[in-house]
């Protein structure tokens, strides 16, 4: 069995991938170890078999001894520790869910429903290092597939609707803790209560000084983040930077038409799924009913949600998408402004297909093929 060491597994996609693993019985397939930067030595109950001794993340010897890494440590950690072990002429295949490597030409961005042919010949090249997309990019990639596919897509508008666990564990808890701190507005309110005085305290405690907003700096809860990541010199922010570079490397290794995706990427208040709005510009006035075959057909993990009230409210939000692997995709419409523009909603939870099932799969990939 190949040897496949796990770093950053405590964190929250490290915790959802081991969920999935479990889910799968990917452990019954390979000889695990944990790898721990602090805890070293520990034992941890992790795999349901066996006790396990944590191992330590930053002895490159002891990393080198595996044949797969799997890291969701983070982007520092990949910096630091990557270098090295491909200086002690480590080849094994180094598996991360960090932006780091991204953009670098030796590794591929995985999601294999989409770029399955480009993993395999890069396996055939011997390629090691595979790294997971952005959350936004392989959502909405698995969203319009069938698009895709057809190659059919002239543009890509994408407005976000990021939740808060794209910026970590500790903003989903800072969230939930705004709101708690808002609902105190709630604490004499009848029926009876009138509604502009009852806003009024929500104003005064979201503006207030005390109000928690260490990590975010301003509120979420009952409010938006027009803003994630960096500010780019081009006035774009990385995160939107991001949903054009990573989307046209994934379709151009496999051989699929690029296309320009830009828009504006926004926070808001969900606790773990992320939604898009796209308007796509298609390359000719198709019907309604071939664009919906071609999106509802794509993939299994398409939920299509016919364009309709009920079934929009109920089924294409983060309530109802979040823990799941499927993705939703609804209001598919044409839109007024111009014939070949349509409108698509799409949400998935950014845990599953926007961080850890791209990197459980990319390991069994490379475990049934025993590389
Ligand atoms: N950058 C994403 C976000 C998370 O902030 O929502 C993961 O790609």
């Amino acid at each position: 069995m190949l040897r496949v060491g796990i770093i950053g597994w405590r964190g929250m996609v490290g915790s959802v991938l081991l969920q999935r693993m479990h889910e799968e019985n990917d452990f019954d397939k390979i000889d695990t170890y944990f790898f721990s930067t602090s805890q070293a030595g520990e034992k941890v109950h992790v795999l349901k078999s066996q006790e396990s001794t944590l191992h330590n993340a930053l002895d490159v010897h002891e990393l080198k001894g595996m044949d797969i890494l799997l890291s969701c440590q983070g982007g520092d950690y990949t910096k630091k520790i990557l270098p090295l072990l491909r200086e002690e002429k480590w080849d094994g295949h180094w598996i991360d869910a960090a932006s780091t490597l991204r953009m670098d030409s030796n590794a591929v961005i995985v999601l294999d429903p989409i770029n399955k042919e480009a993993i395999e010949n890069a396996i055939k090249e011997g390629t090691k290092n595979w790294v997971g997309g952005n959350c936004t990019v392989s959502l909405m990639l698995l969203a319009i597939h069938g698009l895709i596919k057809e190659g059919i897509v002239e543009w890509v508008s994408s407005m976000t609707y990021q939740a808060a666990s794209g910026a970590g564990a500790q903003n989903m808890k800072e969230l939930l803790v705004q709101m708690g701190e808002l609902s105190k507005s709630l604490d004499d309110v009848t029926y009876e209560t009138n509604i502009l005085e009852l806003d009024k305290k929500v104003q005064m405690i979201m503006s207030s000084e005390k109000f928690t907003k260490e990590l975010f700096s301003v509120p979420l809860a009952g409010s938006l983040i027009p803003w994630i990541d960096e500010e780019l010199e081009n006035g774009q922010s990385r995160e939107e930077w991001k949903g054009s570079v990573e989307t046209n490397k994934i379709l151009q290794s496999n051989g699929f038409k690029t296309f320009n995706v830009d828009g504006l990427c926004i926070r808001i208040g969900a606790m773990r799924s992320h939604s898009q709005a796209l308007t796509i510009k298609l390359n000719n006035n198709y019907s309604i009913e071939k664009i919906e075959k071609l999106l509802a057909s794509a993939n299994p993990w398409i939920n299509f949600v016919a364009n309709h009230k009920e079934a929009s409210i109920k089924h294409l939000s983060p309530a109802a998408v979040s823990g799941k692997l499927s993705i939703a995709v609804g209001r598919v419409r044409k839109l007024n402004v111009s014939e070949n523009l349509i409108s698509v909603f799409t949400v998935g939870d950014q845990l599953l297909w926007g961080a850890a099932e791209p990197l459980r799969r990319i390991l069994n990939i490379l475990i049934n093929k025993k590389v």
